[in-house]
This record gives structure tokens, sequence and C-alpha cells, in this order.
């Protein structure tokens, strides 16, 4: 009597933790579709999607295990970046937005990548920087703007941040 008891409860548990393996699967589902996650990595660069993304794509913010440090959407064909995307990537340190149809960055391009430290946009059709762009980026160390069609840097626009190091190439 006394091992079949064990036994029930070996079994018992058992399904628990099959269930929360089970509940485990279902919450990593949230990687954007044609992106590949790591627990850090959200990797978007267009290998095996050939039409690329027009969009950021946007995460479920809550629920899943991902935790994004570095974003990468290189060789998309994201033009311009929705209001509030970046709200579902509060940890990103690193953004390669690198070989997008950018064309400029505005002081909403940014908003909401408050722990951003590196950033490139290299290669993207940039002509415009506004005033106040990096405003919501107040860690930003290093941009890269290479490959690009500046025309216009509104005054103001990299005020107070110093530190800041510019890898330009006009
Ligand atoms: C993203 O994936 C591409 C293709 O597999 C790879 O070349 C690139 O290094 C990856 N990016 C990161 C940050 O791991
Ligand atoms: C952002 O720019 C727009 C117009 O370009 C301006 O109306 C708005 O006040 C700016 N917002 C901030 C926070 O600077
Ligand atoms: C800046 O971007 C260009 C083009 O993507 C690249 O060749 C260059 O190595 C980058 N510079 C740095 C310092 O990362």
């Amino acid at each position: 009597m006394g091992r079949v008891a064990t036994s029930a409860t070996h079994l018992f548990f058992l399904g628990i933790l099959l269930m929360s393996f089970k509940r485990l699967d279902a919450a990593i589902e949230p990687c954007p579709a044609s992106c590949r996650c790591t627990l850090e990595i959200l990797n978007c660069s267009r290998t095996a999607n050939p039409p690329g993304l027009h969009r950021v794509p946007i995460p479920e913010p809550f629920g899943h295990p991902y935790v994004f440090v570095l974003l990468d959407f290189t060789e998309n064909a994201i033009s311009s970046i929705g209001k509030q995307v970046w709200r579902a990537y509060p940890w990103t340190e690193y953004l390669i937005l690198k070989n997008n149809h950018l064309s400029g960055l505005s002081n909403k391009s940014l908003d909401g990548l408050l722990s951003l430290t590196h950033l490139d946009v290299s290669c993207n059709q940039i002509q415009t920087i506004d005033r106040n762009a990096f405003e919501p980026v107040p860690f930003l160390q290093f941009i890269n703007l290479s490959g690009n069609l500046i025309e216009r840097i509104t005054q103001g626009a990299f005020q107070a941040w110093h530190g800041m190091q510019f890898l330009f190439k006009l």
C-alpha cells in the first residue's frame, strides 16, 4: 500500500514537472516571426526572410523569458520607426539597424531605448537628424552613421552628450 502511494506521489510530481515544461514551451513562442531569439538576442537580420521587415516587430511585452540586450535588424526594409515600438525593448544596449531604409532620426526614433549604449544606423538614407533626437537615450556612447546622406543636423541634436564617440563618414 505504501509503495503504491509512493509511486502515485512520484507520478504526481512527474506530472507537475511535465506541465511546467509545457508551460515553458508555450512561453517561448513570442519570438517574432522570421526572427531568431536567444535569451538576450533578437536577431531579425535578413537571412531566411527575403522580403525583409518593413517595421520593427513588437513581441509580447510580458510572459516570456527574453531580456533582449541586443537587437539585430541588419538588411531589412525598415523605413520608419513606429510610435512607442521600443517600449517593448527596455533592456536593449545594442541596436543594429544597418542597411535599412531610414531617412531621418527624429526625437521619436529612439524613444523608449533607455539602456541604449551602441547604435548602428550605417548604410541607410538618413538625411536629417532632428533636434533632441538623442534625448531619449542618455547612455548612448557610440553611433555609426557611416554610409548615409546626411545634409542637415539640427543644432542641438547632439547637445549634452559628452563622451559619445562619433563615427561619421559624411
Ligand atoms: C544574426 O544572424 C546572422 C545570420 O545568421 C549572423 O550573421 C549575425 O551575426 C547574427 N547577429 C548577432 C548579433 O548574433
Ligand atoms: C519633437 O519634435 C516635434 C516637432 O519636430 C516637437 O513638436 C516636439 O515638441 C518634440 N518633442 C520633444 C520631446 O522634443
Ligand atoms: C560603421 O559602419 C560601416 C558600414 O556598416 C562599417 O564598415 C564600419 O566598420 C563601422 N565602423 C565601426 C567603427 O564600427
